[in-house]
């Protein structure tokens, strides 16, 4: 058994931090999301791995390497275009060969405990198997229509009338008899090769293909408020460390992480939260469903479920920051010079929520 992550696309929602990172490394909690399915696919048994790659593959291949710090071996796989999740199964013949595979998308987050599931399709003599889960609105994604003992009748992608409220999660089992598949159909109206299409061919040409309804969470994070949502979610969930220094002068509440050489000083932090490597608090708060990535220093302020990603600077500020998604990079001071007024210098796609009346 083989895995492969899809790591390509634009992340166009999630400008301007997109234009120059791959929304794939965006960390929850303190760890990219990348990440955290490579660990998913190894921890099913899988050490293969192919990982398909756009525009923004240099910024992956430096971060993910060979595979050496997870025992797995990768392989990168070359989209020139994001053509779709059908085309990128196409581009990864040779990678694949015969073998039966996993594939994840790399920008989904998912509770544990499909690792038995993909595991156990390695054994089987099924010809694909798919996750799905019930969400609140099925028009976003690719829906299922299932008969009444559990077998798939139809899967459209992004219905405008969903026949039910159960989407497609990221995750597909097949075996090489999806090539078969991605051959014969066309592009759909948004000029995608989509997999939802490929799996719809299996189901019409008379091929094994099961579904398995998930019943835990699951966020594919393609814009802010996912992300948030998802990092609320991890950081609930996860088993949390204090590894830096917390001076005598500050408070720290359960379930927090503080990595190592990261330093809290007069500050509170309340969990579920994660202070990343060599993150500096001074004399501020950070609140419940917050992770701080690395180097970042927070100064005289307070902020609260919210990311910051590493290298951010933050001082000074009157108001709580909330809710919030923050880059690389960042400068969010108080200005002493005058004239007195809101001084920015925003990327493209930037969105700023200003305090009414704020100082
Ligand atoms: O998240 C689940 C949904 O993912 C499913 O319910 C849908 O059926 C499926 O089509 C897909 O929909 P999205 O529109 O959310 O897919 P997105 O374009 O966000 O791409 C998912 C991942 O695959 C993302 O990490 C980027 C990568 N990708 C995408 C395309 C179109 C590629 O590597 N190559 C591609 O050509």
């Amino acid at each position: 058994m083989k895995g492969l992550i899809l790591a390509g696309g634009k992340g166009t929602r999630l400008y301007p931090l997109t234009f120059t990172s791959a929304k794939q490394l965006i960390p929850v909690a303190n760890k990219p999301v990348l990440f955290r399915v490579i660990e998913a696919i190894r921890e099913a048994g899988v050490g293969e791995i192919g990982i398909v790659v756009g525009d923004t593959a240099e910024e992956i291949r430096q971060a993910v390497g060979l595979g050496n710090r997870w025992g797995v071996d990768i392989t990168y796989i070359h989209q020139d275009a994001p053509l779709g999740l059908a085309h990128a199964v196409k581009i990864s013949r040779d990678f694949l060969g015969d073998d039966r595979f996993v594939m994840f998308l790399g920008d989904n987050v998912i509770q544990g405990g499909i690792s038995p599931l993909i595991a156990q399709f390695a054994q089987s003599d099924w010809n694909s198997q798919i996750v799905l889960t019930r969400v609140q609105h099925p028009e976003r994604y690719g829906v299922a229509e299932l008969s009444d003992d559990g077998r798939i009748v139809q899967l459209v992608e992004k219905p405008k009338n969903p026949p039910s409220d159960l989407a497609l999660v990221g995750i597909y089992m097949f075996d090489h008899h999806v090539f078969e598949a991605v051959e014969n159909i066309q592009p759909s109206w948004r000029g995608e090769l989509e997999i939802t299409d490929a799996i719809q061919w299996l189901v019409t040409a008379g091929y094994r293909v099961y579904p398995y309804v998930h019943q835990g969470w699951w966020i594919d994070t393609g814009k802010m408020e996912d992300l948030l949502e998802a990092n609320g979610l991890v950081l609930e969930e996860m088993q949390h460390v204090v590894d830096g220094y917390v001076d005598r002068d500050s408070q720290v509440g359960h379930h927090v992480t503080i990595e190592r050489g990261a330093e809290i000083i007069n500050s509170v932090v309340r969990g579920p939260a994660a202070i990343g490597r060599n993150t500096r608090l001074v004399n501020s708060y950070v609140g419940p469903y917050t992770s701080i990535y690395h180097e970042v220093t927070i100064t005289n302020s307070e902020i609260e479920r919210s990311i910051v990603l590493e290298n951010s600077r933050i001082s000074d500020i009157p108001a709580r920051i909330q809710d919030s998604l923050i880059g690389r990079w960042v400068v969010i001071e108080r200005s002493p010079m005058k004239p007195k007024a809101h001084k920015l210098m925003l990327g493209d796609y930037s969105q700023v929520g200003i305090l009414n009346g704020a100082a």
